[in-house]
């Protein structure tokens, strides 16, 4: 069977691609047919030890593998809250960017009682304002050429909540409001932007998994999730995924129908109380997708009048 997932002549950024998942990512690409940008500071886990002894240049590992092959692809080294510099660089090898993947990703595991400053800093710094930089760097380019594809790593530690990760999960659950916003903001242009929560063995997970689960959390079983949501075929957007071991799903918020009090001088926490079984109810749930939506909801319920205004008209083509 001929596989028709490639990506000829796409120029295609992976940050934190010197290991794990990233690497298997830059190689896939560079496999069939793009021309990557293999980013990686060559930490260790936890974001220290920038020059450490035989990690700085796990970026050149990785390229030397991909041209050892027969691909192209050339090795950045920034840390990621420069994303500029690392678009820089697929711009100035090879004149744009058409994917960019936000995968580069560290730890500080610690309870809320002892996170230091630092700790918490690090992670917002790394996750959230790395994928700031290289998003909005990647933009202009990604919308003079009405197209772009997007994904931001999530983890499941920050859509459900994980013990000592506060400062990860918060980071990570940024991930989900900013890709969500993206996708809106680059619908009229063909830019898609999604959540990836990925489960895989790696040096970030090598202390969580038993040896019977490292084997079968392979990194390169996430990698077809990446491919689709990276394909020029992919229509999905502001949609959050999870893979893991050959497992793919799709997850959405959901809002139970909820109590409708009246909106007077009756409604009180007694009033609520009472009827608290209502709100967290999930017969019949909705699924909603846009801000507005409750909006509309009260709209209906009330018998008002429609909304006049929506913030974004205003903002529209800024
Ligand atoms: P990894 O530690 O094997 O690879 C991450 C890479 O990012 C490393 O090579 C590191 O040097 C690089 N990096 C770290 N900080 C950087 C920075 N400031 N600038 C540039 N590069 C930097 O980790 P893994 O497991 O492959 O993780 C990849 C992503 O997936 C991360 O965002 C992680 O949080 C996320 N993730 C991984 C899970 C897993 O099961 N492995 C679970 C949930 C999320």
């Amino acid at each position: 069977m001929v596989d028709q997932t490639r990506y000829d002549g796409q120029v295609v950024v992976v940050t934190g691609a010197g290991n794990g998942l990233g690497r298997q990512y830059a190689l896939f690409f560079a496999a069939r047919g793009a021309k990557v940008v293999v980013n990686d500071l060559g930490g260790n886990a936890f974001g220290k030890d920038k020059e450490g002894k035989g990690q700085s240049r796990v970026a050149d590992a990785v390229v030397k593998e991909i041209r050892d092959a027969g691909g192209i692809a050339v090795a950045n080294y920034d840390p990621v809250q420069q994303g500029d510099r690392i678009i820089k660089t697929a711009v100035d090898n090879f004149g744009t960017v058409h994917v960019l993947i936000n995968n580069a990703g560290i730890l500080r595991d610690v309870t809320i009682r002892n996170m230091k400053d630092a700790d918490w800093d690090i992670i917002m710094d790394v996750h959230v304002h790395g994928s700031f930089k290289t998003a909005r760097a990647a933009w202009p380019f990604f919308k003079k050429q009405k197209y772009g594809r997007i994904i931001n790593t999530s983890s499941s530690s920050g859509l459900f909540g994980n013990f000592g990760q506060s400062n990860y999960a918060a980071g990570k659950m940024a991930m989900v409001g900013f890709t969500k916003t993206l996708a809106k903001e680059g619908a009229k242009y063909n830019i898609t932007c999604n959540v990836l929560a990925p489960g895989a063995a790696s040096r970030l997970t090598q202390t969580v998994w038993t040896p019977e689960m490292m084997d079968v959390m392979r990194p390169d079983f996430v990698v077809p999730l990446v491919g689709v949501l990276s394909h020029e075929s992919c229509r999905e957007s502001g949609s959050i995924f999870e893979a893991a071991a050959g497992h793919f799903s799709k997850i959405r918020w959901e809002r139970s129908k909820g109590f409708q009090a009246r909106p007077d001088d009756s409604l009180t926490a007694d009033v609520l109380l009472k009827n608290w079984k209502q709100v967290v109810n999930f017969t019949d749930a909705e699924h909603p997708n846009q801000p507005s939506h409750l909006i509309e909801r009260l709209e209906k319920a009330l018998e008002l009048p429609p909304a006049s205004g929506d913030s974004s008209i205003s903002l529209q083509g800024k």
